[in-house]
Order: structure tokens, then sequence, then C-alpha cells
């Protein structure tokens, strides 16, 4: 496997390849994204995994700093998938200049996540332009677990008629169903146990809504109260149409339910899609 860090060195290695699949990551790396390579290889045989920690998509209260960084452990497990190539840029490389030139994300990156963290899918959206253009693979894979994150980029690359396929993954779970997600480890053990009770409270909603009901407002609310009966502070919880992420309109029946809360410093997103 190789470790390449220059923008220039990637691109002269990659020209000998006429097939890549891409996963960009922030490293970190559990069996979550290990699934999201294995989706790559499925594509392509050489696959390029980004490590890279985003300051660009960080609030300023938010973890960029303490964001873990693991790189040797990362590209242990990279090598032992079959990754041919890791891209692990760092700031200078990605960012030589102060980026100024940025993607302005479709009105829904100002709602559910966005609506909390300003300017998140700017960054997300500028970076992962960057390094699309940088790696030009045919396919990348994003995971489903940032569902928002995976519907802005897939606007911006149909807006900006970008010549890759967007490939989203299943969320990947514990065996008690918790969302893997490099932000578990920051949960202390009660914390842990208690962190499931987001996936569960969802499954609710689901339940309801395969039962039929159509008070988007008040299983919202109802999810909402459980939540912080149980000491999350929580930022949303949201009924979404699948294709807009928007309202769902009467008798849509591709549905997700998305949420977003913190549990002590933690702040933890989870959703499950419903086809009714
Ligand atoms: O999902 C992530 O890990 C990041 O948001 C991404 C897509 C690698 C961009 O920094």
């Amino acid at each position: 496997m190789e470790i390449i860090s220059s923008v220039a060195a990637l691109r002269q290695r990659l020209g000998r390849e006429n097939s890549v699949a891409f996963v960009p990551t922030m490293g970190n790396l559990h069996e979550g994204h290990l699934d999201l390579v294995r989706i790559a290889q499925q594509h392509a045989k050489c696959v390029v995994v980004s490590i890279f920690v985003n300051p660009l998509q960080f609030g300023a209260n938010e973890d960029f700093g303490k964001y873990p960084r693991t790189l040797q452990a990362d590209c242990d497990k990279l090598a032992a998938c079959g990754v041919a190539i890791v891209f692990a840029p760092s700031e200078a490389d990605l960012y030589p200049q102060p980026q100024q030139v940025t993607v302005e994300p479709p009105p829904i990156a100002q709602e559910l996540c966005g609506a909390f963290r300003p300017g998140h899918f700017r960054g997300v959206a500028t970076v992962v332009l960057k390094l699309l253009n940088i790696v030009q693979p045919q396919v990348a894979v994003f995971g489903k677990k940032d569902y928002q994150q995976l519907h802005v980029i897939r606007q911006m690359v149909t807006q900006l008629n970008m010549p890759v396929t967007i490939a989203g993954a299943e969320t990947l779970r514990a065996t008690d169903g918790l969302a893997l997600s490099s932000r578990n480890q920051y949960l202390t053990p009660a914390e842990r146990t208690e962190a499931i009770f987001m996936y569960q409270t969802l499954g609710e909603i689901r339940k309801s809504l395969g039962g039929g009901n159509k008070d988007y407002a008040l299983l919202e609310d109802k999810a909402v109260k459980a939540l912080v009966s149980h000491g999350w502070q929580v930022d949303y919880v949201a009924i979404r149409s699948q294709t807009a992420l928007l309202e769902p309109e009467a008798g849509e029946r591709n549905l997700v339910i998305l949420a977003a809360a913190r549990l002590g410093k933690t702040r933890l997103i989870d959703n499950i899609e419903v086809c009714l």
C-alpha cells in the first residue's frame, strides 16, 4: 500500500490507473469505514482512501482539535483490507492558500444539522469537491449514517455535472444497534449504554409510521420529549422525504427519520429509512 501526502505525487501515481474508486474519510477508521472500502473494491481494483481532518467543516466550538488522529493504526487496517493508496495530505498540502473559493451548498444544507452547525456543509462540499478533483474517481462511496451529507454531495455532483457516481452505503451498527461512529469513543461507559436510546426512539417512530400514523409533528415531538427525559440535549428529530429531505408531501411513501442530539459532550446523529 502506498501512502501519499502531496497532491502532485498522487496525481502522478493515478496517471497509471484507468479505473479508481474513492473513499474519503477523516481517519480514526472503524468497521463502518472498512465496509465503505469493501464496497469501493467492488467498483475498481485501485481504491484510494483519503484521511484528512478537514478544518473547514468544523465550527469554532467543535471538536476539530480533539478529533482522534490515528494515521498509523488507520493505515494498518487499510493495508490489511488490500487498499492500494492512502492519500493523507497535511493542511498545507490541501489548503496551500486560504480557501477563498468554496462550494455554496443547496438550501437544504441550512436545515437539520446545518441549522446547528453553520457552515458545516459548505466545508464538507468544498473539501469533497477538491478531493474528487484531485483523485478523479469513477465511483466515490459515502455512508448513509451522514444522510444529509450524502444528499448534499449528490446534489453537488449532479448540479455541477461532475463525472463521478456516488454510492451510498448502509450504516453499520454495533450488536446493540448503535451506529458506528468515530465519536462513540468520546462516550463514558454510562453514556455508551444510553446511546442506543436514540436508535430505539427512531425505531418507535418507524413503528408508528408503519401503523399508519401520519401526524409527523406529534411523532417528532414525542421522540424529542422521550430523549430529553433520558438526559439528551436534542438538536432535532425530523421525518423527511428521502429524495429531497424536505417535509413529506401528502402520500409520500419513502421517508427518512433523522435525529441529532448530545449526550454529555458528544453529539450523535442517526437515521432510519422507512418505505411505506
Ligand atoms: O464523512 C466524513 O468523514 C467527512 O465529512 C468527509 C466526507 C470525509 C469530508 O471531510
